[in-house]
């Protein structure tokens, strides 16, 4: 496919998913996200409906934020991430949202304003070129977004966090890399495209993006979920097997028989297309942090090193200098 058929394909997708999100099952998203690691006290902390089951994974267990820092989520969806680093930066802080879908902005404020969180953004554009200023955060999160960017592009969004980064700031995110190469079939279903799989890259790819953009300590590893969670339809999530929640505890939903028939956007999608795809065959959602090395404090290093070569330089010289000076005035006498 080419970037602007993506770009299309994308963007109605994700805006049916944002129009469809009133009507879905909260249970059902809540399944989606504990199984990435989200706790029920995490899901219960933020605005209803910001949550909507797209996540991949879980970057805010990566980031390790801290008060009055500032965040920027590439490609935030709803909000989902936004609001739960808002939480944690305090009021002091702050989190900027980056999407180029206006549906599920449009979302991500009404649910900022509905539960009058004041700590947090929203900007209107593709991660490939952001218009917020250079260094300006703390820390680069991003939660299955990386993926739908097409290849051709995929460099750009690493040099984006690069540049959006403070010295020293760091990167938590995560995404969906393929474990092996994908047949043609799949890279041109539309169904796998936006639903995270056929734009994924290897894992080599990533790492060399990261570092072509300037990251040093890239450490990209599987998080090893299971994908196939996406595409278990509801009533199967409902009723099937529990699953166990973030301390072990059996969680069995209660919301069976609840399918809806409405354009459920790219689940809907998902759960339609690609139910008989082992989708965990095929890619993997895999986590990975890494920082911005703090040039200030290395060039700092290297002048003060060399300062001191200089200094022991100059104190040999002057040394062998006297000595040879005496030497010879001692033969002379
Ligand atoms: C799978 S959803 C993840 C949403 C959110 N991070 C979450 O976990 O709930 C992908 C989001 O990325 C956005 N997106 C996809 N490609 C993008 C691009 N090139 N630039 C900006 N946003 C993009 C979509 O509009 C959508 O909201």
């Amino acid at each position: 496919m080419d970037s602007t058929t993506i770009y299309d394909q994308v963007h109605s997708r994700y805006t049916a998913t944002a129009q469809a999100a009133a009507s879905s099952s909260s249970h059902h998203v809540d399944i989606v996200a504990q199984a990435f690691g989200y706790s029920t006290e995490d899901l219960a902390s933020i605005p209803s409906g910001s949550n909507i089951g797209l996540s991949c994974g879980n970057p805010l267990a990566l980031a390790s934020l801290k008060e009055s820092e500032t965040v920027i989520d590439l490609g935030c969806g709803a909000g989902f991430d936004v609001f739960l680093a808002a939480r944690k930066v305090g009021g002091k802080g702050k989190v900027v949202g980056v999407d180029m879908n206006a549906d599920m902005l449009a979302k991500a404020r009404l649910n900022a304003s509905k539960s009058q969180i004041n700590n947090v953004s929203f900007v209107h554009s593709r991660i490939t070129a952001i218009n917020l200023p250079d260094a300006a955060a703390d820390v680069v999160i991003s939660n299955c977004v990386i993926n739908l960017v097409p290849h051709a592009e995929k460099h750009l969004v690493f040099k984006e966090m690069h540049r959006l980064l403070k010295p020293g700031g760091r990167v938590a995110v995560s995404d969906i890399l393929t474990k092996k190469p994908l047949p043609e079939a799949m890279k041109n279903s539309v169904a796998l495209y936006v639903g995270c799989i056929a734009g994924a890259s290897s894992k080599q790819e990533y790492e060399g993006w990261l570092r072509e953009a300037g990251f040093g300590n890239v450490l990209v590893v599987d998080a090893e979920s299971d994908l196939n969670v996406y595409t278990r339809d509801e009533e199967q999530a409902c009723c099937g097997p529990s699953i166990a929640d973030e301390e072990g505890k059996q969680i069995q939903p209660s919301c069976c028989g609840q399918q809806t028939d409405v354009d459920g956007g790219v689940a809907g999608d998902m759960r339609r297309d690609l139910k008989d795809v082992d989708l965990n065959e095929w890619a993997a959602d895999y986590k990975y942090k890494t920082a911005k090395q703090d040039h200030e404090n290395l060039e700092f290093l290297v002048r003060l090193l060399t300062s001191a070569l200089l200094v022991f330089l100059s104190t040999l010289f002057l040394t062998v200098f006297s000595m040879f000076f005496r030497y010879e005035r001692n033969r002379s006498h």
